[in-house]
């Protein structure tokens, strides 16, 4: 019988933090995580303003948005949404997509932290987990994240670990016109931590997403 869903067994590990893909476990703890906040309500970071929803809505949504892309995943087309632990308690997540990783060789990022885990330096750290994988597990040659230009969190932490700057879009966000900027970091540009990531599990999850 082959292992039906391999990424049940990655596990990423940092000094601090230890990140899996989605549970339905770990999910409901996200959803209740959201709930108590992401964000001040008069800004918006992401482009699809989920976080504006009412409380019920939210936390159904946080449930289904997932088990969406959870349904959707194939080895030309994923998302795997990774759920940020510190101290065995859900404190976020850290998404890694990528389309025909195969022959783009690119993944793309996309994170966020309950409010009260924020600026404690764990976003660059589950940020820089994931940038390690893709480079030195996956075999990535660029990786792609945006961040809007009044998201100083983002773009900072971005800066940090290398990243530059490649262009901006023009969005509608809540209604009104936003820039975001554009970022790409290849792996000769990446500012390494001084820990190193612990990877378990990857093997049985390599042809699932195209990384053999
Ligand atoms: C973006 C986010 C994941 C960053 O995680 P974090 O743990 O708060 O960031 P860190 O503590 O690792 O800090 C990274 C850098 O950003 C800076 N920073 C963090 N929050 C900041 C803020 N609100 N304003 C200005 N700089 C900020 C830190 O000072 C640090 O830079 P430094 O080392 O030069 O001092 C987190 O703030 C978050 O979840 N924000 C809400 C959701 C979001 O914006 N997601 C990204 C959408 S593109």
């Amino acid at each position: 019988m082959p292992d039906l869903w391999p990424l049940r067994h990655l596990v990423l590990r940092t000094p601090r933090l230890t990140l899996r893909p989605d549970d339905d476990e770990g999910l409901s703890e996200l959803a209740v995580l959201a709930l108590r906040g992401v964000h001040p309500p008069r800004e918006m970071p992401f482009l699809s303003p989920w976080t504006d929803q009412a409380p019920e809505d939210l936390v159904r949504g946080t449930l289904q948005f997932h088990w969406g892309r959870r349904s959707r995943l194939t080895p030309l087309d994923w998302n795997v949404d990774f759920l940020v632990r510190h101290d065995d308690r859900v404190i976020g997540e850290q998404s890694l997509s990528a389309k025909d990783f195969a022959i783009t060789r690119e993944v793309s990022t996309g994170s966020w932290l309950g409010t009260a885990h924020q600026r404690r330096g764990f976003g660059t750290e589950m940020r820089a987990a994931a940038l390690l994988l893709a480079f030195d597990h996956l075999g990535a040659t660029a990786v792609r994240s945006g961040a809007f230009t009044d998201n100083p969190a983002s773009l900072r932490t971005s800066e940090k670990l290398g990243y530059r700057r490649d262009g901006t879009n023009t969005r509608a966000r809540r209604g009104t016109v936003a820039t975001e900027i554009r970022l790409v970091l290849q792996p000769e540009h990446l500012v390494r931590p001084e820990w190193r990531l612990q990877v378990d599990g990857l093997e049985s999850c390599r042809e699932l997403l195209g990384a053999v």
